[in-house]
């Protein structure tokens, strides 16, 4: 539980320039004061993210976007009219004043406004624009519970506040607003559909030369062992024949049973979108820290609800040197 203590011992480490671990409804933040670029450069050393990736600045209402957006264009007002407080971050031009170590030195800025009641509290009591990038080094799987944090960052963090295990499981949707029309840069909890229903008429497909977005690099999200994405019961079978040969698998099963064999780490995941999503990267961690080999990914349905979730996996498994899989 997260007490008026711990909230206003948070507020004191940001306000003095420190960071602050925090849930939101999709995974943890590694949070700094946006307005203070000495403490955001804290994060990019401490997650060893390059200074050219940009951070998403999270506020506590969609009143502040003013102080941090130059000009809100239409598509943005409804798209944060809809979804804030939620699982959306805009992308529009930066107002004057705005860091350069919080938007990589580009002309546009993300924001968001969290739902999950210890990211507004703290947002709220400490009144600025915080400056949160997931809480994972840079890279790897995201941290869905405090837990994660502590173990991946030590006392590199000065404050983390534990809200549990974070609800939805992964990353947001990130759409930018900030040229003509509004595009998909990342899939989210919130479907492109969603989006489009919302807006009225359908996203742009991201040019060529669209923004840096590291979240959108081939190999991201990915745990530190190989992870091939296999599809149904050959998932099982690949497990079954390594196992065999004596190695040491792991697998993230969806409809795939489980051989009765030595040396398998097996998970089975939630069949529905909902459920996989919000134990997929402790899940993944889990596996990750099991000393096998390979970690193999029964490949999960393609209906809308798993795009987001679809991108996280193939990314994943992007650059990993995937088995004679397929
Ligand atoms: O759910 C979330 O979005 C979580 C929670 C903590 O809010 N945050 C998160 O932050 O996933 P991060 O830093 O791991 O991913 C943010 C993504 C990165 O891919 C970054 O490149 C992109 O947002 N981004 C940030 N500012 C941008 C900008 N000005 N233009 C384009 N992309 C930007
Ligand atoms: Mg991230």
């Amino acid at each position: 539980m997260v007490g008026d203590r711990e909230l206003n011992q948070a507020v004191a480490v940001l306000r003095t320039g420190g960071l602050v671990a925090f849930p939101t409804e999709t995974v943890y933040g590694l949070g700094a004061d946006a307005s203070n670029a000495a403490a955001v450069r804290k994060i990019f050393e401490v997650k060893g993210r390059p200074a050219t990736h940009p951070l998403i600045v999270h506020l506590a209402d969609a009143v502040q976007l003013a102080n941090w957006a130059r000009e809100v264009p239409e598509a943005a007002r409804r798209l944060t009219r809809k979804f804030w407080p939620g699982p959306l971050t805009v992308i529009l031009r930066r107002a004057r004043g705005v860091s350069d170590v919080v938007t990589g030195s580009q002309d546009t800025v993300a924001l968001r406004v969290p739902s999950h009641p210890v990211a507004l509290q703290l947002l709220a009591r400490f009144g600025g624009g915080v400056a949160a990038p997931s809480a994972n080094r840079h890279g790897r799987v995201s941290a869905t519970m405090a837990e994660h944090v502590r173990r991946e960052f030590g006392a590199a963090v000065d404050c983390v506040l534990d809200g549990g295990e974070t609800q939805i499981g992964i990353e947001s949707t990130i759409i930018d607003c900030s040229g003509a029309g509004a595009t998909l840069l990342r899939p989210g909890w919130i479907t492109r559909r969603d989006i489009e229903a919302a807006l009225g008429t359908s996203l742009a497909v991201p040019p060529a030369d669209a923004p840096r977005a590291p979240g959108t690099l081939a190999a991201h999200y990915a745990p530190r062992t190989p992870l091939a994405l296999v599809e149904g019961e050959r998932a099982a079978e690949l497990a079954g024949e390594r196992a065999r040969q004596g190695r040491r698998v792991a697998v993230l099963a969806l409809s795939a049973r489980r051989p009765p064999l030595e040396g398998l780490e097996w998970i089975t995941a939630p069949r529905d979108a909902v459920g996989y999503a919000h134990a997929l990267y402790a899940s993944l961690r889990r596996l990750d820290d099991s000393a096998c080999e390979t970690i193999i990914v029964e490949q999960p349905p393609q209906g809308p609800e798993w795009a987001a979730i679809n991108d996280r996996l193939a990314r994943a498994a992007a650059g990993a040197s995937a088995p004679e899989a397929t």
